[in-house]
């Protein structure tokens, strides 16, 4: 859907860091997104998994090993600057877990290399963000489960939103219908997927036949 300039009005400060790292963010991802995800999708017990997107907190890595049970959690993301903020965040871990920079559009992994990918909030700040949901059905094995969960367009694209927080691309946001379209596409079979807030947020899990 093209979006006109009036109906998306321009960025005017960008505080998503002050969100996105915040200890708020982490609790809500712990006991709100990841307890969704799992209910929808179930545990990876003595996985490995794959995190797109990490950011600086290293959440979704934790969350991987204490409430999915992976065995052995990797992460990507393509600041350099994140990926050395979350790997300082998650040395407690050890060598359960490794931080990688990586574009999760392309990535280096091979295909069907892990149990599962997570992706909590990487669609909507990805440049393509089809190309991210193709990436993650490549490197499942079959099997293997993509946990996403995003703002969709109708929270991003809102005036508030929009005044406060950039994401690039205006014209393709993630949307409900298109998150679970996009995994179709890409070759995945939605397991299930529970959508919030008046469709402002959407969670799904799909898996590799
Ligand atoms: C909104 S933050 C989410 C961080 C964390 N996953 C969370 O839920 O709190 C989005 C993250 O995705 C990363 N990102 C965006 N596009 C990416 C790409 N193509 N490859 C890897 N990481 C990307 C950004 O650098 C940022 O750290």
């Amino acid at each position: 859907m093209v979006r006109t300039e009036s109906r998306v009005p321009p960025t005017y400060v960008d505080g998503t860091r002050l969100w996105v790292d915040s200890r708020v963010r982490a609790f809500v991802q712990r006991r709100g997104e990841a307890a969704i995800l799992r209910r929808l999708g179930g545990e990876v017990p003595g996985g490995t998994v794959l995190e797109l997107g990490t950011g600086r907190r290293g959440t979704g890595l934790r969350l991987a090993l204490d409430v999915f049970g992976a065995a052995r959690a990797e992460g990507v993301d393509r600041h350099p600057g994140s990926v050395a903020a979350c790997r300082a965040a998650v040395r407690d871990l050890g060598d359960r877990v490794e931080v990688r920079d990586g574009d999760a559009t392309a990535l280096d992994a091979t295909a069907g290399s892990y149990d599962a990918v997570f992706g909590y909030h990487v669609l909507h700040h990805a440049e393509d963000w089809r190309a991210v949901v193709r990436e993650a059905a490549r490197v499942l094995r079959p099997g293997g489960r993509f946990y996403s969960c995003e703002m969709t367009a109708r929270f991003v694209d809102s005036r508030l939103l929009r005044a406060v927080a950039f994401h690039p691309d205006d014209a393709d946001r993630p949307a409900p219908e298109s998150v679970a379209g996009a995994c179709r596409d890409a070759g995945l079979t939605v397991l299930a997927q529970e959508t919030r807030l008046a469709g402002c947020w959407t969670g799904l899990v799909a898996t590799r036949p």
